[in-house]
C-alpha cells in the first residue's frame, strides 16, 4: 500500500503539509486527528466522563465517523467546526488515551486505507502502530514558541493559554501507554519551524518519488 504517514505534535503543520502532498502525489488525505475530535465531540454531547474508558469506548464503537477532505461528519452531521473548539481541545487526549477507543479508530483507519488503495495518513500513530509498513514516515515537528503561534494564527485566542494547551497535549499524547506520540526509528524528522509550507512539502516529495519509483 503507498502510504505516507505524517505524525507530530499538534501546530507542526500536519495537516497544511498533508493536504499539499496529497494534491502532489494524487494519493487521498485522511486527518485522523478530526476522527478522535468526532469521538469526543460525541462524549460532549451525552455528558459521558471522559475518564471512563468503557462508556467512550461504546460511543467510539456506535458512532458513525466519516472524514472526507473538507469535512468532518459525525453522525451524518457535519460537525467540521465544532470539533475544533477549545473544549473539544480539552477532552480530545483523554479519550484518545482509551485503548477501546484507539482499537475502534484503527479499524477504521486501516479499512480506509484499503478502500482508497493508499493515502496520505496524518496523526500521532500512524508510522508507530497503524501502518508499520508505510512506505514513507514522517515526523514533522516544530518548537512551542512557533506551535503555539501558529495556532493563535489559525484559531485565535491568547497566545499563553494556546501554549498551555498545546504542552498538555502533547504531555498526553506522548506519556499514554497505548500508542504514545513518538517518532519511529525509520522515519524523516523534519522540522517546519524556520521553513516555508512549500519548502517542507518540496522535501516530503522528494523522499516520497525516491521510495516510490525505488
Ligand atoms: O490538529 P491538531 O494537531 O491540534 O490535533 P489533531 O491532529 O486534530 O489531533 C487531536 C488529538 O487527537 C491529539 O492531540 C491526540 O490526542 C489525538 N490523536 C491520536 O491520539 N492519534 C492520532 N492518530 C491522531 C490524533
Amino acid at each position: 500500500m503507498r502510504v505516507i504517514a505524517i505524525d507530530g505534535p499538534a501546530g507542526a503543520g500536519k495537516s497544511t503539509v498533508a493536504r499539499q502532498v496529497s494534491t502532489a502525489t494524487g494519493l487521498r488525505y485522511l486527518d485522523t486527528g478530526a476522527m478522535y475530535r468526532c469521538v469526543a465531540l460525541a462524549v460532549q454531547q451525552s455528558s459521558t466522563d471522559p475518564h471512563d474508558p468503557e462508556s467512550v469506548g461504546r460511543i467510539a464503537h456506535d458512532v458513525s465517523v466519516v472524514i472526507e477532505r473538507d469535512a468532518a461528519k459525525l453522525n451524518g452531521v457535519d460537525v467540521s467546526q465544532e470539533i475544533r473548539s477549545s473544549e473539544i481541545n480539552g477532552i480530545v487526549s483523554i479519550i484518545a488515551a482509551h485503548t477501546p477507543v484507539r482499537d475502534a479508530m484503527r479499524e477504521q483507519q486501516r479499512r480506509w486505507i484499503r478502500d482508497h488503495q493508499g493515502g496520505v495518513v496524518e496523526g500521532r500513530d500512524i508510522g508507530t502502530v497503524v501502518f508499520p509498513e508505510a512506505i514513507l514516515k514522517v515526523f514533522l515537528t516544530a518548537s512551542p514558541e512557533v506551535r503555539a503561534e501558529r495556532r493563535v494564527g489559525q484559531t485565535g485566542g491568547d497566545i499563553q493559554a494556546v501554549a498551555a494547551s498545546i504542552a498538555e497535549r502533547d504531555h498526553l499524547d506522548s506519556t499514554r501507554i497505548d500508542s504514545p506520540l513518538k517518532p519511529s526509528p525509520e522515519s524523516v524528522v523534519v522540522d517546519s519551524s524556520n521553513r516555508t509550507i512549500d519548502d517542507v512539502v518540496a522535501e516530503i516529495v522528494a523522499h516520497f518519488e525516491k521510495v516510490d519509483h525505488g
